[in-house]
């Protein structure tokens, strides 16, 4: 395994430190300060009961009486009270203030806020990313670890700093019994710190390299824990099966952690034996001067004492800097989603449409394929008239959907363009082009939310209770609302306690009912409809065709029932447009489009 050299280490470390602490600063700067500042001052304590242990000593052999009892001399209480005043004071800043109050206001705080800025940062990715298996991984992995290793990387570095400061303190108050000394013990603690890079290094390119398995252990867990899937597990007998594949991945992460573990405790042992020679071999060194009263008992005391405290901090420095060196290649992931680019990039003054009414919609010459993808539209030209009913029907997998997410600008065209009232949709505002949209997509959204949440969300920005309820009225969702405990302030869904479930129809209904209520000027559906009954989705068309008279309206759809009023009708086949024109039209032509109606109106007759 390649390590990484030191100063690239350092210079890496420091980088994300840097921004780790803007960020803590910018989240509070008063509680960032008085987390970091009681560290500091709370480092300083061993060393402050050191001092006034070694005063008391050489006291009581100075004031050395035969009734000790009878005449203790004032000198020595003062210094054994200071003593337990220093404990008391630096207990209260060590503990009290640093390790609990400022421990978790500074925790707390920044978890909330790394998730809020990574939720934010989500909430306006690129629809691409999402679909991109790449970054999915880079994002379960930042989503995993976000609330305790980056928060944990600062607490490290408060405890680095604290060792720091402890150290430096011991090596002042050493360097008058010789400088070697406390030389000599720092540079017995080296190789440790070299073994815990090391390690560090190991642990996280294996969380690189396993990163799919650990991906595929999140789906598992998915999967067994969904009602859907178990439902069919239980009837297919398939969990045996899987639970076997969940152990296997399992397995396979475990192992790949714990062989490197081993190492690292193996040759642990050496640096832990080297130093441990080293610090009797020191001590003993000095015996001979207490003895020949050179060095009073008080100043040994202190010099053991501080000989402890300098190799237990240079190793608890080695120690937290290796956990903040692994923390930050986590810290590495989250930055790294933060940062990802725009893909679909807005142009410096772009148009912004002023009137309210249905766009025209054009495409012309358009190819398009996924990121390294094969070409999935193929010259596809086509014109929407402001008020159309535009129906697109054709196989699976033929592009339908991909021609709407076009539309949405949620890619952009590989080749040819897209004009919108003659405007190429790459110079739109993409915020006021969506105003103009109302969008269901096939996979649409099931709120777990109150009624008429799930509607209003349609528009947040208006809360009119008259156009909630006919909304409702239109999609058909109303009828069930109104048989709701609650009504429309019933929760739906079973997340949440006292939650209603629906059908799978019912939530289609309402997630039209969502649509209508945003009143867009144009509303693009793909496959409303599919689990909705034959009578009520005849009803939601008739109210579509009034409500969106003169309204745009593209269609994705499979039942020819709702196909035919459809003023236009395309074909999409393999990527391009193969028949267009009105319901009579395309059976006078007696192509594919007549082939597909007639097979399904025989399935009828
Ligand atoms: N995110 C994606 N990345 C790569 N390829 C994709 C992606 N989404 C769709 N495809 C591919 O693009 C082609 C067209 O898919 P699309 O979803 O547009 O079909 P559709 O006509 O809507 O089908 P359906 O009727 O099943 O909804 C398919 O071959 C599909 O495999
Ligand atoms: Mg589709």
């Amino acid at each position: 395994m390649k390590v990484k050299s030191v100063p690239a280490v350092l210079k890496h470390l420091a980088s994300n430190l840097r921004k780790m602490l803007f960020l803590a600063w910018q989240m509070d700067n008063r509680v960032t300060i008085g987390y970091y500042l009681t560290a500091g001052v709370g480092a300083l304590a061993p060393l402050a009961t050191s001092l006034t242990l070694k005063y008391l000593i050489d006291n009581l052999l100075v004031h050395q009486t035969p009734s000790i009892t009878n005449s203790i001399p004032f000198i020595i209480v003062i210094v054994l009270a200071a003593r337990y005043l220093v404990v008391m004071g630096t207990d209260l800043v060590q503990w009290g203030l640093n390790g609990v109050y400022f421990d978790y206001l500074f925790r707390y705080k920044l978890q909330n806020e790394l998730n809020r800025r990574f939720y934010q940062k989500l909430a306006h990715l690129d629809i691409a990313y999402f679909e991109d298996p790449g970054t999915q991984n880079l994002i379960a992995k930042a989503k995993d670890t976000l609330t305790w290793r980056p928060p944990d990387f600062l607490r490290h570095f408060s405890y680095s700093l604290g060792s720091f400061i402890a150290y430096l303190s011991a090596f002042i108050v050493l360097m008058p019994f010789g400088w070697w000394i406390p030389v000599v013990i720092t540079l017995t603690t080296l190789p440790r710190l070299f073994l815990r890079a090391r390690y560090g290094t190991v642990q996280w390119s294996i969380y690189g390299s396993g990163a799919p398995q650990v991906r595929k252990l999140w789906y598992f867990m998915w999967l067994l824990s969904t009602d859907t899937a178990i439902r069919e597990m239980r009837i297919f007998q398939s969990q045996d099966t899987l639970l076997a594949r969940f152990k296997n991945i399992q397995d396979y992460i475990f192992n790949l952690n714990k062989k490197p573990l081993d190492n690292y405790l193996r040759i642990l042992t050496f640096p832990e034996i080297l130093e441990v020679v080293v610090l009797f071999v020191i001590a003993f060194s000095q015996l001979p001067a207490v003895l020949s009263g050179i060095l009073t008992i008080g100043s040994f005391t202190l010099l053991v004492n501080m000989i402890d405290q300098l190799n237990g901090n240079a190793v608890g420095f080695v120690i937290n800097f290796g956990e903040m060196y692994e923390h930050n290649l986590y810290v590495d992931h989250y930055f790294e989603v933060l940062g990802l680019p725009k893909i679909i990039k807005e142009v410096k003054n772009p148009v912004v449409f002023k009137k309210f009414s249905p766009p025209k919609i054009e495409f012309k010459n358009v190819y398009f394929c996924y990121p390294k993808g094969p070409m999935v539209l193929k010259d596809i030209s086509f014109v929407i008239n402001p008020g159309e009913k535009i129906a697109l029907i054709g196989s699976n997998g033929a592009g339908k959907s991909t021609i709407i997410k076009l539309i949405c600008r949620f890619y952009d065209v590989t080749k040819g363009e897209i004009l919108i009232n003659g405007k190429n949709i790459k110079r739109l505002k993409l915020s006021n082009w969506y105003k103009f949209m109302g969008t269901l997509f096939q996979d649409f959204v099931q709120y777990h939310f109150t009624a008429r949440e799930n509607i209003t969300l349609g528009d947040p920005t208006k809360k009119d209770e008259g156009l909630i309820k006919e909304a409702a009225i239109k999609s058909g969702a109303y009828e069930f609302i109104e048989k709701l405990p609650k009504g429309f302030d019933q929760v739906l869904g079973r997340e949440f306690e006292k939650g209603e479930e629906l059908s799978i129809g019912q939530w289609q209904k309402l997630a039209i009912a969502r649509a209508f209520y945003e009143e867009a000027p144009l509303l693009v559906l793909d496959e409303p409809t599919s689990a909705i009954d034959a009578e009520a989705e005849y009803e939601i068309f008739n109210n579509l065709q009034k409500t969106y008279k003169d309204k745009t309206l593209i269609l994705v759809s499979h039942r020819f029932s709702t196909v035919r009023n459809a003023n236009k009708i395309f074909v999409v086949e393999d990527g391009q447009v193969t028949e267009r024109g009105s319901h009579q039209e395309l059976l006078n032509l007696n192509g594919k489009y007549a082939r597909m109606f007639k097979l399904q109106a025989k399935g009828y007759r």
